[in-house]
């Protein structure tokens, strides 16, 4: 699709957001030798998130103390890690002209606060006793939290692949 269309009276309408000077810019300025941080650093609250999910379902086979320590710290450790991984997420979505300007980077930035609270409120419930906090709320948290991953990551994706967004444009 373009970013110009024509009318029933052949005047050229304009998308004023496309006619902004910085439009075209999306390249990546978060970045390690022209690496992105952002795409980096999401692999591990991904992981981690399916993680969690896992060593709860394990605990409630088993019963065993060690998934639910071990789902506690998937959970500390998935909410740590998507702090993190928002820092460079954030700081590329507001100083990357061209990224700043396509909602859906504005999108994908609410669609991951809202899995971050998931995995926060999770970490926070089971700090007060995590073999209990495991049924029914800690499982129910991580399966939420393994949907939300999965539509951030993949409406994270979609900026990459789809709209070429914090990529390089190559030397
Ligand atoms: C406020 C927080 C966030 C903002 C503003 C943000 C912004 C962005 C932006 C602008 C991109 C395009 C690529 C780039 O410029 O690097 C992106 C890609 C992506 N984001 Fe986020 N993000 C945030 C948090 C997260 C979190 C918490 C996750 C997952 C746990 C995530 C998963 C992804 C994935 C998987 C990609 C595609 C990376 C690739 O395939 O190369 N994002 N994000």
């Amino acid at each position: 699709m373009t970013d110009e269309h024509v009318n029933q009276s052949n005047e050229k309408l304009v998308d004023p957001i496309a006619e902004d000077p910085g439009y075209n810019e999306t390249e990546t300025l978060i970045a390690v030798a022209g690496h992105p941080i952002h795409a980096m650093s999401v692999a591990f609250p991904v992981a981690l998130s399916f993680c969690l999910l896992g060593a709860d379902m394990i605990y409630w086979w088993t019963g065993d103390a060690f998934w639910a320590r071990a789902a506690l710290w998937a959970a500390g450790t998935g909410f740590l890690f998507g702090v993190l991984a928002a820092f460079s997420g954030t700081a590329e979505l507001l100083l990357v002209s061209g990224i700043r300007a396509r909602p859906a980077a504005w999108t994908h930035a609410i669609i991951a606060v809202t899995l971050l609270s998931v995995l926060g409120a999770n970490w926070g419930h089971r700090l007060y006793g995590y073999e209990d906090a495991v049924l029914p709320y800690g499982i129910l948290l991580s399966a939420l939290g393994v949907a939300m991953v999965a539509f951030t990551g993949w409406h994270g994706g979609k900026l990459v692949f789809d709209y070429h967004l914090g990529t390089s444009k190559g030397s």
